[in-house]
């Protein structure tokens, strides 16, 4: 082997030898850099006469280009080592099950709230929300319920810190809600005009100390109040007659407005319901409480009660879903089980 021979195999066993990109770029200079060997041997040509130079010079270029795609293949082959090396260390198992994206739903009671929303809107009714931590006076005194009432006591009501309470009903947003209107036409009223009717109903959660397959201690109510000139009895009864044939989608349905007592109204009625058919045919099932606004409370909502007069309703959206979709333990709506959940959706 002459001596650009041993110069072109040194060079491809010592690229080679290099497992890492940065160690073959130094060995590349070895040869091809200002002061590598390939570069002194070309600078040397420079001593030579002009015939020397062509013969010299060309074996010189070829031991170059050598060296030169030495090293170009070596840089191939260390990148893919490269490649292979992340692509092993990423790799994905396209035999494993996929992760399985649920699709959400609403929870029963939440479909009965806007189902009664609609029905109620559909009447000309507003839609408002209250507070669920209250003050004795919206819950009780307001609505016209005496200090010894026994829903005051204890055993019947959560207490909160500052004397408020978790409300026991959504009645208080009668009293909120009228004095907000009163409050929003004051002027018309101090000048001795009539205002504009009050309809509306009131969703939400309430509480009590109670618990059982019936009762859970938080549950949701939803208020009614209809309070205008000549608001009777008999609006009373259209309006939830109404209501509970769209709501159950029957007019296979009888109501009953059953003799009952309230502070608030007077006089007072529970609603029942019957259907004539189905798993529940020929049962009287309550509903809600109702009444006509007592005189006192629309006093204490700010109006006179020789001018305005009206009914007010209390119902169960969630013993309304239990009654809709027969389900027998008020305890499953408020459990979170997936399985009892999905079968609404
Ligand atoms: N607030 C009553 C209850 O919780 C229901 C009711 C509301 C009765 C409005 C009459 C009028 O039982």
């Amino acid at each position: 082997m002459n001596e650009l021979e041993t110069l072109v195999a040194k060079a491809k066993q010592q690229f080679g030898e290099c497992t890492n990109p940065a160690d073959l770029e130094n060995a590349k200079a070895l040869y091809l850099g200002k002061s590598g060997e390939i570069t002194a041997l070309l600078k040397s040509l420079a001593q030579l006469s002009v015939e020397e130079k062509k013969a010299k010079g060309a074996l010189i270029n070829q031991a170059k280009q050598e060296i030169e795609s030495a090293l170009q293949s070596r840089r191939e082959h260390l990148s893919n080592v490269e490649l292979n090396r992340q692509l092993a260390s990423e790799a994905l198992d396209v035999t494993l099950p996929g992760r399985v994206r649920h699709r959400g739903g609403l929870h029963p009671v939440s479909l009965t709230l806007s189902r009664i929303e609609a029905i109620f809107r559909s009447m000309g009714f507003d839609v408002a929300q209250g507070p669920e931590i209250e003050t004795d006076w919206f819950n009780f005194t307001a609505l016209n319920t005496p200090a010894d009432h026994p829903a005051r006591s204890m055993h019947d009501t959560f207490y909160v810190e500052g004397g408020n309470l978790l409300r026991t009903h959504t009645s208080p947003m009668q009293i909120r809600y009228a004095m907000d209107h009163v409050q929003h036409h004051q002027d018309a009223l101090k000048s001795g005009q009539r205002i504009p009717e009050i309809r509306v109903i009131a969703p939400g959660r309430t509480y009590r100390v109670d618990s059982d397959a019936t009762h859970s201690p938080m549950f949701h109510q939803c208020e009614g109040l209809w309070l205008g000139e000549n608001i009777s009895f008999k609006d009373l009864k259209v309006v939830f007659t109404e209501f509970c044939k769209t709501f159950f989608e029957t007019e296979d349905l009888k109501l009953r407005f059953r003799p009952s007592f309230f502070p608030f109204t007077e006089p007072s009625a529970e609603i029942d319901i019957q259907f004539s058919s189905g798993p529940l045919a020929g049962r009287w099932l309550e509903v809600a409480g109702s009444g006509q606004v007592h005189p006192q409370v629309v006093k204490n909502m700010g109006l006179d009660p020789e001018n305005y007069i009206g009914f007010a309703f209390g119902m169960g959206p969630d013993r309304l879903t239990m009654l809709r979709y027969g389900v027998n333990d008020l305890r499953l709506f408020f459990d979170g089980d997936m399985r009892f959940l999905h079968q609404f959706n």
